[in-house]
């Protein structure tokens, strides 16, 4: 059974990719500091799989990390560890690229200190130039980022695609997310945002559930059918499965490569909002708000070669991403 090192793995994308993992006959060990999650995820993972995975409370960026790679023969690594609030970054963007880049750097050190040399990195579309273009490829241009948080993604990449260079028997997979939402369909586990949810499918789950009065959209008219912003949203299950053909994929690949992790499928907040109202039987108030700062109008995955180098292609549907977040929003509150 082949162990692999999730650092993050207690984020959002980082804890269903574990229960993927667990699925998939993988043995996963999450290293999380723990700055933007919680220790009862672990809970939600021993509920689902029956596992209770090895855990370590750590700065990624820390040498200390090397403990874990004496600890254990570690086979490959997913990086999910980072910080991703892309206002936040604009905010304060010392801090992204410190902890961001260091993180990155530092793991690569644990990496070719203690010959592990398969490692999937959570990269995403925000490395794209997304205000001029709509369909993306793995070609589309880089290196317009709008957001700090972006860049940092943009920079890790480049610093693991040189690594990798450096190190020949390296096979570095770089998975470029499009909007991951929704939750496992227990319900056990899910997005749990501190403070106000920035990204979309949180706030809806919020007000639907009363948390929140009313979701502000960000823009009516953008050049769109409905005048709302047009993204690929993914069901965060559809997203580790992902994860776990990559690890396959960077067993038989060596060198770096970049796969867009996405559905094909362009999405309006308003479709999305009318969707979630449709299948949960909730209404969600809404105003029209102003356009927010970095928003691109549209822009989705071209998901052909995941499809055909990963042999990976979404499976769930707008209607299981809706259903299933507010199936968790419920539960994380004692609803259900
Ligand atoms: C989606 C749409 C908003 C909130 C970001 C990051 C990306 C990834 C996913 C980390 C946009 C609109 C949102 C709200 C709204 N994060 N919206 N009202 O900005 O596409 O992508 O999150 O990896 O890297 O860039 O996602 O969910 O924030 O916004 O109208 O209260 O929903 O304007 O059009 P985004 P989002």
């Amino acid at each position: 059974m082949e162990t692999i090192l999730i650092t993050g793995g207690m984020g959002f994308i980082g804890s269903h990719t574990c229960v993927e993992l667990i699925g998939a006959g993988y043995r996963p060990i999450i290293v999380d500091d723990l700055s933007n999650s919680s220790p009862q995820i672990l809970e939600g993972i021993r509920r689902i799989t029956g596992v209770s995975v090895p855990f370590y409370q750590m700065d990624v960026a820390d040498e200390a990390l090397s403990q874990i790679f004496m600890e254990h023969s570690i086979d490959g690594v997913i990086h999910f560890a980072g910080f991703k609030a892309v206002g936040e970054s604009r905010e304060a963007p010392l801090a992204y690229y410190c902890n961001n880049l260091n993180t990155t750097m530092n793991l690569l050190k644990q990496m070719g200190r203690y010959g592990v040399t398969r490692l999937v990195f959570s990269s995403s579309a925000t490395v794209y130039d997304t205000m001029r273009h709509v369909a993306l490829t793995e070609e589309t241009e880089r290196g317009y980022c709008q957001s700090p948080y972006g860049w940092t993604k943009f920079m890790s990449e480049q610093i693991i695609s040189d690594f990798a260079r450096a190190h020949p028997e390296t096979a570095a997979v770089l998975l470029r997310y499009f909007n991951p939402v929704g939750a496992h369909e227990s319900g056990e586990i899910g997005e749990a945002p501190n403070g106000v949810p920035q990204n979309l499918m949180p706030f809806v789950t919020q007000v639907a559930v009363g948390l929140r009065e009313k979701l502000s959209v960000f823009g009516g008219d953008y050049d769109t059918p409905d005048g709302t912003c047009i993204r690929d949203y993914i069901h965060i299950t559809d997203l580790a499965r992902g994860h776990v053909a990559a690890l396959r994929y960077a067993q038989e690949n060596l060198g770096a490569e970049s796969f867009n992790l996405g559905t094909g499928r362009g999405v309006s907040v308003l479709e999305l909002v009318q969707t979630f109202q449709r299948v949960n039987g909730v209404e969600i108030p809404y105003t029209i708000a102003e356009r927010r700062l970095g928003d691109a109008p549209m822009y989705y995955a071209d998901t052909q070669k995941a499809e055909k180098m990963l042999g990976w292609k979404a499976q769930l549907s707008l209607e299981d991403m809706c259903r299933s977040a507010y199936t968790w929003q419920k539960k994380s509150m004692g609803l259900l």
